[in-house]
């Protein structure tokens, strides 16, 4: 038999479900509340898609953003990254400590957890390393269930990074 060459490769990836909001920690439900805040102001006139994202940052302050879109579909940007940008921007030596993301769309109610996409987690991995310390995640629909990564390389396993440069 001809010998084989190829190594696989297995990665692991950990998530916790909580089964609603009300299952979760006070202070996780109190940051999914103002998530669902800001997800209500987002501006979401093309996708009818509504994202809110709260993070709290290690002095306890609670960051906030929301999709901002574009007639130009590109300008736009994910709740996301104008959650994590607003707090580099603002708190730029401030660890991040959790975020809460949730998502409503004006067409059909999401029932199960919507994680963030891939430039979103690219985006919040920077922050991740940066500080040296884990960006737990928490992230929903509108109703049902809440799915939590202890830290953002759960979510994004075999991310691109600095030491690559
Ligand atoms: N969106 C987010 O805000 N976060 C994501 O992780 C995925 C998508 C926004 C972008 C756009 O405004 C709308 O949802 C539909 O893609």
């Amino acid at each position: 038999m001809k010998k084989q060459y190829v190594k696989k490769h297995k990665i692991e990836i950990n998530l916790e479900v909580y089964d609603s909001v009300s299952e979760l920690p006070q202070d996780i439900q109190k940051l999914m509340n103002k998530a669902q805040q800001a997800r209500e102001d987002a501006y979401a006139p093309y996708s009818r898609f509504k994202v809110g994202a709260a993070l709290t940052l290690h002095s306890g302050e609670i960051i906030i953003g929301n999709n901002q879109e574009n007639a130009a579909f590109p300008s736009g940007l994910c709740a996301e990254r104008v959650a994590i940008f607003h707090a580099g921007a603002t708190h730029p030596k401030t660890n991040i400590k959790v975020m809460a993301i949730t998502a409503r769309s004006l067409q059909r109610e999401l029932t199960s957890p919507i994680p963030p996409c891939g430039a979103c987690r690219q985006a919040i991995a920077e922050y991740e390393i940066k500080q040296e310390s884990p960006i737990a995640i928490y992230f929903m629909g509108e109703t049902g269930k809440v799915a939590k990564a202890a830290s953002i390389a759960d979510l994004l396993p075999l991310l691109f990074n600095k030491s690559y440069l």
